[in-house]
Order: C-alpha cells, then structure tokens, then sequence
C-alpha cells in the first residue's frame, strides 16, 4: 500500500531520510534503512575536504534546532568509499554542493554509478561564499548548476531548494527548466540565531545558522504546496516532519515524498517505521488504496 515510485525508482514507502543527518557513513545510511526509511540521502559533500565550522555547530530553541556544521565532509574520494558500502538493496541519493557549475558537475560525474539519484544542495543558508543559498536564491545560477549537472549524469536529479527567496516558484521553475527531474523543498529556514545571555556572545562559533525541525513545518509545507501548482515534476517534502500528520499534509500538499531530518534527532530512526504505521492506518482509515491517491488533495476544488 505504501509503495511508491519517484523518477522510476521503486521505493516501499514514501520517506526518506533527509540530508546531513546519520548520512556521512556506509553503516548509518544502510541503519536508517534497515529501521524503516523508503531512502536515504547522504550528507553533502564537495570535490575537496571541507573542514567545517568549529563546535558549537548546533544549538535547541523552541520548536526546532538551529545548525551551521559548515558542510563539514572529507571530499568526493573518500566519500566514494562509503557510497560503496551501502547495500545493494537501498535506494540511494547522494546530495552535492560545489561553488560552480563545473566543480557540481564533477562531483555528479564522479559518483553516479553509486547512486540511484542526486539531490543538489544549492540550499544551505550558512554555506561558504559562493556554495549553498547563494546559488540557490538566484534563478539564472540554478538553471546553469542544474544544466551543467544533467549534461554529465544519467541518474535523475532532484534539486534541493531554499525557501529564503522572494519567490520560491522562480527558482522551481528555472530548475525544471534547466531539467531537474524532482524538487526538494525545503532547506533550513533562515540563517537565524540564538544569543547566550549569560555571557552575550552568540552560541553558534559560526553566530548563525539554519532553522529545522517541527516550526518550519508550515513554512515547508507552503513551499510545496505553492511549487506543485507551477511545475510538472515530482516534489519531495521536507521540513518538521515527526509523524504521518505531518506526512500527510505533505501529500495532500503535493509532494510524492517527505524526508526527516531533525526529528531523528529526537526520536531515533525508527521514527521511520512510525511515520509508515502511523500513515497505513490513515489510509485504511480514509480508503486510499495507494500513496499516489493522495498526492495534491488540498488542490482539488481550489
Ligand atoms: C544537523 C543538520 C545538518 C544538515 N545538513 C544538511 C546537508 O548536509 N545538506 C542539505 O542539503 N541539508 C542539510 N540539512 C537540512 C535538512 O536536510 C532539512 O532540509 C532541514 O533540516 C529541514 O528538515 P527537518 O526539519 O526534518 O530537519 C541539515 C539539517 C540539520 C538539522
């Protein structure tokens, strides 16, 4: 029942796990998977190592967390090493960054054939000069990462959108354009901050960082409800997603899929397991026989 399919590729439920969290590594990703995700996403990485920001790189406020780890990762070489580990049987995506369309396009090139899709991280708001949001917050640099990446890979290609934009359907549409196959809405909310009144410093090293978690979940879920009306291409949720309400609003929104990220942080990975128990029983409940049923309901008579 809660089998699905995003770009040709079969997933046995409609979760994923979110990039950068439990995906640096061949045993968590395959962990994840085992506990009940329909895919994993790896954590980003570049063609260089990135050393990241200093610690502390994650900070709890209500309602969520803010995080500026700096995309922290040991470069594409090393991270080949760990793509190789995953087992055979788990849908595979490997998210990427580069600061230009020629460094995403050879770290797309270099790790294809380990991977079943690949999401392109031109989201993050608390990226280096030149890499994450700064690509993603202008149309023309999306379309050209997006069109350097698709002239050099087979697999399909997701891009992972930032809702800090004036307009988030601008920056879908040129994606798609450029021949993104999937959208992945959205990226942490921000940057925002938290200062330590004891001692009035900022807590982040980095002062800012990214929002996540349960408050941006209506932020997120406006994304895509907002994109689904202006492309033709699968959309995958993501933001605040703890259990299968939250999963449902984003189907009902228009996403084909939701991934988690800070929930797991809470709950463990199998939140994955309770999110599809949780989501069968609704669906029995309600009489949809199939994940696609559901797909863009709040659209209906609008
Ligand atoms: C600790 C942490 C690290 C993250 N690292 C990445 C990353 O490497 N690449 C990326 O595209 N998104 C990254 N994200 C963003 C998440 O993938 C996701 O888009 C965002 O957190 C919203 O989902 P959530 O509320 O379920 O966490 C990170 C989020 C967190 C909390």
């Amino acid at each position: 029942m809660l089998r699905t399919r995003i770009c040709n590729i079969e997933l046995r439920n409609p979760t994923m796990l979110a990039a950068g969290v439990m995906g640096s590594m061949a045993s968590s990703l395959n962990r994840v998977y085992r506990a009940g995700a329909g895919a994993v996403v790896t954590k980003s990485f570049s063609l260089e190592p990135n050393e990241g920001y200093k610690n502390p790189t994650t900070v709890e406020v209500t309602g969520g967390i803010i995080n500026a780890i700096g995309l922290s990762n040991p470069g594409v070489d090393a991270f080949k090493e760990e793509l190789r580990g995953v087992d055979d049987d788990v849908p595979l995506i490997a998210s990427i960054y580069g600061s230009s369309p020629e460094e995403f396009a050879r770290v797309a090139a270099s790790v294809e054939e380990y991977v079943d899709m690949i999401e392109l991280n031109v989201s993050c708001p608390h990226a280096m000069a030149g890499c994450g949001a700064s690509i993603g917050q202008d149309a023309s640099l999306t379309f050209r990462v997006v069109s350097a990446v698709k002239d050099v890979v087979g697999v399909p290609v997701s891009t992972k959108l930032t809702p800090n934009v004036t307009d988030i359907v601008e920056i879908a549409k040129s994606a798609e354009d450029a021949g993104s196959d999937a959208l992945t809405l959205i990226n942490s909310l921000g940057p925002g901050m938290k200062i330590d009144i004891k001692t009035a410093k900022p807590v982040l090293s980095n002062a800012f960082g990214g929002m996540s978690g349960p408050a941006i979940k209506p932020v997120a879920v406006r994304c895509v409800y907002d994109v689904y009306r202006n492309v033709e291409i699968p959309l995958i949720g993501v933001g605040g997603v703890r259990d299968f309400r939250d999963a449902v609003e984003f189907l009902f929104a228009g996403a084909v899929a939701v991934q988690v990220g800070t929930a797991i942080m809470y709950d463990g990975p199998e939140i994955f397991m309770r999110i599809c128990r949780g989501l069968e029983g609704f669906m029995i409940e309600r009489g949809f026989s199939s994940v696609d049923e559901m797909v863009g309901l709040a659209h209906e008579g609008r």
